[in-house]
Formats: C-alpha cells, sequence, structure tokens
C-alpha cells in the first residue's frame, strides 16, 4: 500500500526536478538477493523509519554507492573462470547501482537493484542474503525529468541499463496517465536480458511483453544482436524502424536511454536526426560518487563556444540532455 512518502516521490519528479534528494549514509538490511539469469541477481535492501522516508523520494535515473569491500567471497566453485584472476582483489571502493524499483509499504521503503556480476565487488555481491547489512550512500546524482507536452515516451535500454528504466516506467505510469509509454530492450543474446521472464516464453514476435515492463501496463519489445529473441539486431536499429513505421510529431516525444556507450551515442545520433528530446543515463567509473575526486568525467559541449567542458557523471548526471554529451567512440 502506498503511504505519504510515496505521494511525494511522485510530486518531486512531476515538478521536473532534477535536483538530487539529501545524501546520506545508510544502513539497510537485505531483504531479497536472487539470481535471475546466468550472470544476474536481483537485490532488494530494506530501509525503516527516517530512512525509508528519505530513499522513498530518490527519482528514477539516481544511484547508490554500495560498500562491498567487507563481503564473503563465493566458493571457489561458483566463480566464473573468467573472474577467477581478479575475485579476490581488495575492494577499496564503493560501488555504484542504480534504482530498479522502489516501493514504500507502511514505514519501510524496498529499493531493488538489478546488478550483473562482471567483477570482483558484484561478485561478492551474490553471497549477501536476507537479513545481512549492507553499507548505502545515496541517493545519488540527478534523475530523469519529463518536459511538458510529451504524450509518447520509448525507453531504450542495453543489457544492465534496464534497471533504472524499470523504475522509470513505474513513476511514469503512474504519475502520467496520459503518457504512452514503450520499452525496448536489447541485449547481445536471449540469456543477457536482465529479466525473469523464462527465456522459453520470449516469442520471436514484435510486441512480445515482459513481465517486469507488463506488470506496468507498459509494452515492451526485445532486440537481441543474435536474434535469438525479439527482433534480430541491434536495439538502435529496432528503435528505428519502429519509428520508421509510425508518423508521430516530434515535439510529442522523448526518448530515455540506459546501456553500453556505444548504444547510447548511436541513441543521440538518432535523436538528433529525428529531433527527438532524449535523455541519457551515462556510466563512468567512479571513486567518490559525490563530486570530490573528478574521476568520473563526461566530455560535453559547451554553450557558449564551439569548445567542450567536462561535467562530473555522479553530480551533474549521470543523466544527460543527449544534445549536450560528446562521444569519442
Ligand atoms: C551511475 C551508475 C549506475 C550503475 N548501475 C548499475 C546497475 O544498476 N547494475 C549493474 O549491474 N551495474 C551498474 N553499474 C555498473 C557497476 O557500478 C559496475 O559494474 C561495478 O563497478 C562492478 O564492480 P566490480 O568490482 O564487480 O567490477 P569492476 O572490476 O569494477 O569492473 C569490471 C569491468 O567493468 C568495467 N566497468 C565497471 N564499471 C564501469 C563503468 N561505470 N563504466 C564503464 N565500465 C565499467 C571495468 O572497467 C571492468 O572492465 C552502474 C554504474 C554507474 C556509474
Ligand atoms: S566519482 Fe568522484 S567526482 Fe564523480
Amino acid at each position: 500500500m502506498n503511504t505519504i512518502a510515496e505521494k511525494k516521490l511522485n510530486e518531486t519528479f512531476m515538478a521536473g526536478s532534477c535536483s538530487p534528494a539529501n545524501k546520506r549514509l545508510f544502513s539497510a538490511v537485505v531483504s531479497v538477493n536472487k539470481q535471475i539469469g546466468r550472470r544476474f541477481f536481483r537485490l532488494e535492501l530494506e530501509f525503516s523509519a527516517a530512512d525509508a522516508e528519505v530513499l522513498a523520494n530518490c527519482q528514477p535515473g539516481q544511484f547508490a554507492q554500495l560498500d562491498l569491500s567487507a563481503t564473503a567471497l563465493p566458493p571457489a566453485e561458483a566463480i566464473p573462470e573468467n573472474l577467477v584472476d581478479v575475485a579476490s582483489r581488495k575492494i577499496l571502493l564503493r560501488r555504484p547501482f542504480s534504482f530498479a524499483d522502489v516501493t514504500v509499504k507502511g514505514d519501510k521503503t524496498f529499493v531493488d537493484i538489478l546488478y550483473c556480476v562482471v567483477g570482483p565487488a558484484s561478485l561478492r555481491m551474490t553471497t549477501v542474503s536476507a537479513g545481512d547489512s549492507v553499507s548505502v550512500i545515496g541517493p545519488l546524482g540527478n534523475g530523469f525529468c519529463v518536459p511538458e507536452g510529451k504524450s509518447i515516451t520509448l525507453l531504450v535500454s542495453g543489457g544492465m541499463g534496464a534497471g533504472p528504466l524499470l523504475y522509470l516506467a513505474k513513476v511514469l505510469t503512474a504519475d502520467y496517465p496520459q503518457l504512452e509509454v514503450i520499452a525496448f530492450a536489447g541485449a547481445k543474446t536471449a540469456s543477457q536480458l536482465p529479466f525473469e521472464a523464462r527465456l522459453d516464453e520470449i516469442s520471436q514476435q514484435l510486441g512480445f511483453s515482459l513481465g517486469e515492463f507488463a506488470k506496468y501496463g507498459v509494452e515492451s519489445i526485445v532486440a537481441t544482436d543474435d536474434g535469438s529473441a525479439g527482433f534480430a539486431g541491434l536495439v538502435t536499429n529496432c528503435l528505428t524502424e519502429w519509428l520508421d513505421r509510425h508518423t508521430l510529431a516530434a515535439k510529442d516525444m522523448i526518448i530515455y536511454s540506459c546501456g553500453p556507450e556505444a548504444m547510447l551515442a548511436r541513441v543521440a545520433e538518432i535523436a538528433e536526426e529525428r529531433k527527438l528530446d532524449c535523455q541519457l543515463s551515462m556510466e563512468r567509473m567512479m571513486a567518490c560518487g559525490i563530486g570530490l575526486c573528478q574521476s568520473c568525467a563526461v566530455e560535453c559541449k559547451a554553450t557558449d563556444s564551439s569548445e567542450t567542458t567536462y561535467k562530473l557523471c555522479c553530480k551533474d548526471g549521470p543523466v544527460f540532455n543527449s544534445r549536450e554529451v560528446t562521444f569519442s567512440l
């Protein structure tokens, strides 16, 4: 059941305010850590009392830094072959993860994180279980904004980029019932789609609904590079085909995207060619996550000259207007 705290979240988001909520250091309690694919997990963290109130106000696109330095490694047989050499590396820095869902139940807030096992910290993350404590700094960064006058939003994700867009889908459908929301979810192959849907349920047809988006009433279109599910090809080609088939006014549409940098660069290009508004959630290696170390620079176009300038992914982002980012791929 929703409470006042959840209503507050919606009001902040509707006002189009992308300023970060008050960041803090929290001790969260793990309620679920479930494997949903070969390398994919869903972690649910529980926050109580005053902490719950702060987390309830976080916006889609914001993220948290998790401390996994003291978390145990899984047994040797559970360590993927390509991570054996790096598994025992010391984890000095916190790692950033986006919010894939935020749910308020009474005086508790539950935050979901979808994560992929790619290195020593995410490998350790697989060993936390219900009842464990995790140190979290958040909510960090800005969030996605909804400009006025839009009627169609296209959510374009690649791989793990689906996490923040799932939370965005939830908030958009709850707060903007007049908006049509369509999700494009891409991956190299069907087994790399970070969803709980059983792979044998993934149809070869366009228009297949992923359960995670369908529960918000959002149509989803799957694209895999190898054609093992949905559209055969890059999710950006799938997006282009969709845009070609639908004659819609550019001013009515907005694209939100999160995923690998090459995909974001192509999404920005598509938006530029078709004069569409577009917001991108960028990723950088992050040391502090709070604007102090300057390790997360994103090259952007300066507003008053042809020069470029650097913004901080953790503080000025991670969400950027696609028109301001300079990609150098
Ligand atoms: C704002 C933000 C939100 C994120 N949200 C999520 C999320 O919701 N779920 C999720 O699974 N991951 C997310 N990530 C990525 C996640 O932080 C990294 O995968 C994490 O650092 C992995 O730590 P590790 O020790 O397991 O692997 P590492 O050893 O740190 O990294 C493994 C490999 O991935 C590369 N890598 C790690 N982080 C990045 C990055 N930010 N940009 C480019 N390459 C990188 C490294 O170069 C290395 O090759 C997010 C990153 C950012 C910046
Ligand atoms: S991570 Fe330190 S400034 Fe962004």
